[in-house]
């Protein structure tokens, strides 16, 4: 089946006990054992699965073709469920994990701020050069995590290359696909064995849920360990939050059709701006991952970010001065937002100050365009 009838079919059913045609919210935590001890659902506590859940973890398998996937209370906590199922296995070899230099700084922090402590060792590589990738593996790389186009630089890296680099060296290939989403890039396709998500960002889409999910390539080993960092770590989304996730799935399609398109004619906007010194978006031919991005994207995405010219507070002045846009962190609501990177990130920041990284919403181009022309004059 199409991607677009994934969306609105997959993982859900009428409900057997009312006829409801959308599916009813389970808010119990809990589900009766029958007197012979047996649960006939497979539903024991919330914690550890839910129909909610179920039903969402079915619809994200389908849209990334995976075998299984886990939803989580947020896209952090589903990257770091990965990185804590790393650590099973010979406690005396403590694993190595590889990532971006240009990646989402909750990534960068997890790593090395909250498990660099614990003995995780990492390196931090430019993965759009893949002799960096080849030359940071070590005996015990066990993780190459991959998030393209990057957070907040859109930079591009070849999924199926970095797969087969990580799987030469014995290591499991990991993509962070917030920000394409299943219906622009298929990380699982491409060879990754996990494609993750930050469901709070696309696949949610109106700025009105924390989530995150993780899908694997193989119903495995290292996904049983996942699902035990799920119901056992705990970080496991409400019910409520899985069946509003679902609902908006079914628009997903259309939603990334229309960011793609507005994203696509701002770009060529501010790429001909003279107050823009550099816009950052895959869509452009200018853009250095355009070929490879054009090779396993099927489309260029709601993101971009612009350095403008000047610095700090130039970059300041312009967010200070938009109309329609909202100046506000996090992406791919129906919204368009605006944001100084630098200064949301911190003193730990690597993002150049001068930039501005917009989430191009669905409101029409042109007005989006005539926004940022008065905020730039
Ligand atoms: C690419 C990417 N990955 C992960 C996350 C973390 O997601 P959450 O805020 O749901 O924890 C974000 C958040 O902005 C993101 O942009």
């Amino acid at each position: 089946m199409h991607i677009e009838t994934l969306a609105v079919h997959a993982g859900r059913k009428v409900d057997p006990a009312t006829g409801a045609v959308m599916p009813p919210i389970h808010l119990s935590t809990t589900f009766e054992r029958k007197p012979d001890g047996s649960y006939t659902e497979g539903f024991v506590y919330t914690r550890s699965e839910n129909p909610n859940r179920r039903a969402l973890e079915e619809a994200l398998a389908a849209l990334e073709g995976g075998q299984a996937a886990a939803a989580f209370a947020s896209g952090q906590a589903a990257t770091l469920a990965v990185l804590q199922s790393l650590a099973a296995g010979d406690p005396t070899t403590p694993p190595h994990v590889i990532i971006p230099e240009d990646t989402y700084f909750g990534t960068r922090h997890l790593v090395f701020g909250v498990l660099a402590p614990w003995g995780l060792q990492a390196s931090a590589v430019d993965m759009t050069d893949l002799d960096q990738v080849r030359a940071a593996v070590r005996p015990n790389t066990r993780l190459v995590w991959v998030e393209t186009p990057s957070n907040p630089l859109l930079k591009i890296t070849d999924i199926a290359a970095v797969a087969e680099i990580a799987h030469a060296a014995g290591a499991l290939c990991a993509v962070d696909n917030t920000w394409p989403s299943p219906l622009l890039q298929r990380p699982l396709a491409l060879g990754a064995d996990i494609a993750m998500h930050a469901t709070t960002k696309y696949l949610g889409g109106h700025s009105d849920l924390l989530g995150g999910a993780l899908i694997a390539r193989a119903d495995d080993d290292f996904f049983a360990r996942i699902r035990t960092m799920q119901s056992t770590g705990g970080a496991a989304p409400s019910p409520f939050d899985c069946w509003l996730l679902l609902r908006s799935l079914s628009t997903l399609p259309y939603r990334m059709a229309a960011h793609c398109d507005h994203a696509q004619r701002v770009a060529g906007f501010l790429a001909a701006h003279p107050r823009v010194a550099a816009v950052h978006y895959p869509g452009l031919p200018s853009h250095p991952g355009h070929a490879v991005a054009a090779r396993q994207m099927q489309g260029f995405g709601g993101m971009l970010s612009i350095q403008v010219v000047g610095g700090t507070a130039e970059a300041m002045a312009v967010a200070g001065r938009v109309r329609l846009f909202t100046r506000a962190t996090s992406l791919g609501g129906v919204e368009s937002l605006i944001e100084h990177r630098a200064s949301v990130e911190g003193p730990d920041s690597l993002t150049p100050p001068n930039l501005l990284r917009i989430s191009v919403g669905l409101e029409h181009p042109d007005d989006l365009i005539a926004d940022l022309d008065q905020a730039l004059d």
